[in-house]
Parts: structure tokens; C-alpha cells; sequence
């Protein structure tokens, strides 16, 4: 049995909102539930860095998730700047290549202040809205998706990040071709019953734990909920079934 604290720390909320306003009425929500917030491009380019320090001080874990992609100078520096924000895992474009993940690495230690905990860094394989003829006749990389979301996690894992974004159904082979240390963070959770959304793959919170997933990304299925926070107790119960 897994104990309910444990489990509400391995959720991350999505936090896919345009304002601070919208995001900080899911927080009074779901206040006192340790569960991790996700602050993607949307809601950090309208509220910026101060409210990934707000989210801190309230005592959230924090997913920055924005995907940084660019020359590893630069990767780098933006990488020590979020470090300097406090977050708790972020994440790196493994199309940007080895240079690219293990400078993003050097700029967390350059900028980690002392006793600060690292950050986990995450590499980000195939976006999952990549469809093969994307993959093959556009993007021109040639051969099978799951084959570039292995080569990509590898790529991650010799640079020496912590792991991937992939989609539940994923872990299975990213873990045994990368160990079971190989942190995953898994969008794409739906509890039994609820809307797919316009997500095409997807998981119950449950079948997702059993399978050895690290960190549940879940957005909708609360943020959208007319309750929030009856929502998230509900997939926290379904978890601790697991
Ligand atoms: O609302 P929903 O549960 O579908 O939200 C999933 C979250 O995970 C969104 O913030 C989405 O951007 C993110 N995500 C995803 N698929 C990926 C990577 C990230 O759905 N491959």
C-alpha cells in the first residue's frame, strides 16, 4: 500500500493556464497536497520567473517545463538561470545533441548555491504530436518512431541527464534499455472514465504506477474537473491501489 503522501509526490499538475490568476485559484484549490506544479510556456512567458519563485515559497516542487533548445553556450546559460529560480526539474531538447545536454548540465552546477538540492534534468525525446510521416517526410529522419525516442533517450542518458519525458507507454522499454533508475515523467494520464482530450495514447494513473513510471504529468483530467481538488484525491486513491 502505498502511503497517500508518497503518492501525491509523484503527480505533477500541469499548470496550462494564460494567467497567474486562473493558475493561483487551482492552487488555493488544492492547497496542502504536496503534489508537484508544472509551469510550462504558457503561463511562464504571461507571469514569468516571479511566479515560479511564488510556487516555491508555497512550498510546490516545481516542473519549469520549457523545453530548452538552442546553441550549448546559450542552453548553458539558461539552464543556470532556472537553476537560480529554485526548480526542481526542467528539461532539455534531445535533438539538440550531446554538446547541447551536457552543457545544460555544466550551467545547474555552475549556478546550484550550497545545500541547494540539483535539479532533475530531463531530456525530451519525439514530441508525442510527431506522427511517422512528420518523423519521415518533413522532419527527414528516417525509420520507426519508438526507434528515435530510443536513440534520443540514449543520447540523454550517456550525456548524464536523469531522464525523459516519454508517454506511459514507453517506460516499459526505456526503462530496460536504461535502467530502472531512469527517471520517467509521463503525460498523457487518464483516469478510468474521464475525457482523452486530444491526447491519443493514454493511461490510468494506476496501470501508469504499475508499470514503473516515475512522475504522472496530469493536467485536464484536474485542472478542467468541476472540483479540482475531489478530482486529485480521486486519482490519488486510484493510485494507492497500486
Ligand atoms: O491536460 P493534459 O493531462 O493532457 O496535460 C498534459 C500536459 O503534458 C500538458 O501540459 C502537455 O503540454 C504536456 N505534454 C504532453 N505530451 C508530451 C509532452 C508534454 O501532453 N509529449
Amino acid at each position: 500500500m502505498v502511503n497517500p503522501t508518497q503518492t501525491a509526490e509523484r503527480v505533477i499538475v500541469a499548470l496550462d493556464y494564460p494567467d497567474e490568476t486562473a493558475a493561483r485559484q487551482l492552487l488555493n484549490r488544492l492547497d496542502g497536497i504536496p503534489v508537484w506544479m508544472k509551469v510550462g510556456m504558457e503561463l511562464f512567458y504571461a507571469a514569468g520567473p516571479a511566479f515560479v519563485v511564488y510556487l516555491k515559497e508555497r512550498g510546490f516542487h516545481v516542473f519549469l517545463d520549457l523545453k530548452l533548445h538552442d546553441i550549448p553556450n546559450t542552453v548553458k546559460g539558461g539552464s543556470a538561470s532556472v537553476t537560480r529560480l529554485g526548480v526542481d526539474m526542467f528539461n532539455l531538447h534531445a535533438a539538440g545533441g550531446k554538446a547541447m545536454l551536457e552543457a545544460g548540465l555544466e550551467g545547474v552546477d555552475k549556478a546550484l548555491a550550497p545545500g541547494q538540492k540539483r535539479p532533475l534534468v530531463i531530456g525530451v525525446t519525439q514530441l508525442t504530436s510527431t506522427s511517422q510521416s512528420v518523423l519521415n517526410d518533413e522532419i527527414g529522419i528516417p525509420g520507426a518512431i519508438d526507434d528515435a525516442v530510443l536513440r534520443y533517450a540514449a543520447l540523454t542518458k550517456q550525456a548524464g541527464l536523469d531522464g525523459v519525458v516519454a508517454s506511459a507507454r514507453e517506460v516499459t522499454g526505456l526503462k530496460a534499455a536504461n535502467g530502472a533508475g531512469f527517471v520517467t515523467v509521463t503525460p498523457g494520464i487518464r483516469p478510468a472514465g474521464s475525457a482523452i482530450g486530444d491526447q491519443s495514447r493514454v493511461m490510468t494513473p494506476k496501470e501508469a504506477l504499475a508499470i514503473g513510471t516515475d512522475y504522472l504529468v496530469i493536467g485536464r483530467p484536474i485542472t478542467a474537473a468541476p472540483d479540482p481538488r475531489e478530482a486529485l484525491e480521486h486519482i490519488l486513491e486510484e493510485m494507492s491501489e497500486a
